[in-house]
């Protein structure tokens, strides 16, 4: 691992290949492999379980499994990410009537806790949970699909929780999922970011190539 994380959404991999873009990201450089849980409910999209977490898992795949649940209601889901190898589990505020006690089920079962806050969320919400979070996922897209454009205020969202993050002084990750690419990474970094989530920068690599990937990745860092 380093300071910058690349954790590639594999909503954009080839779901008939899953485990072999899996490794092949991984081998490409990247530090996460970001999972996303859509449920045709909280969001318009329905995509992948604990089954396809666990699958991964006895496929072989060692790297730390980012889950992003975009699902509503989210507790009873979050035992079977943890039993299916989840390192991470984050969720969204709105999906959830008790934000702290959510944020309790999923330590209390062994996984780091992360909060997601969508483009019109106010960052407020964190004042009274942030030093229970081992990290903050800013959407700088609506959540639902993958290859949607980057929205700009998200980096002044960015400075403003870096803000928050630095006065608590806990090493607490600062996520951005959501149109970056290599063009707008930097930018991202420069306002707080330390993780960087990509699903079709990296997984659109013409070719879908474990060197394709390696280039998308290195140009990223
Ligand atoms: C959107 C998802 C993102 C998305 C990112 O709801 O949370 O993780 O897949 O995809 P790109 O990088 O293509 O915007
Ligand atoms: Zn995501």
């Amino acid at each position: 691992m380093s300071d910058c994380l690349i954790a590639p959404s594999i909503l954009s991999a080839d779901f008939a290949r899953l485990g072999e873009e899996v490794d092949n990201v991984i081998a490409a450089g990247a530090d996460w492999v970001h999972f996303d849980v859509m449920d045709n409910h909280y969001v318009p999209n329905l995509t992948i379980g604990p089954m396809v977490c666990q699958a991964l898992r006895k496929h072989g795949v060692t790297a730390p499994i980012d889950v992003h649940l975009m699902v509503e209601p989210v507790d009873r889901i979050v035992p079977d990410f943890a039993e299916a190898g989840a390192s991470i589990i984050s969720f969204h505020p709105e999906a959830s009537r008790h934000v702290h006690r959510t944020i309790q089920l999923i330590k209390s079962h062994g996984c780091k806790a992360g909060l997601v806050l969508n483009p019109a969320t106010p960052v407020d919400i964190l004042d009274w949970v942030l030093e229970d979070l081992d990290l903050v996922l800013l959407m700088s897209v609506n959540p639902g699909f993958g290859g949607q454009a980057f929205i700009p205020s998200a980096l002044d969202k960015l400075r403003a929780v870096r803000k928050k993050i630095d006065a608590l002084g806990k090493p607490i990750h600062l996520e951005i999922d959501g149109g970056v690419k290599a063009d707008n990474i930097a930018q991202a970094a420069a306002a707080g970011a330390d993780a960087f989530v990509a699903g079709s920068a990296i997984f659109n690599a013409p070719g879908g190539t474990r060197q394709a990937y390696a280039e998308v990745i290195g140009k990223m860092r």
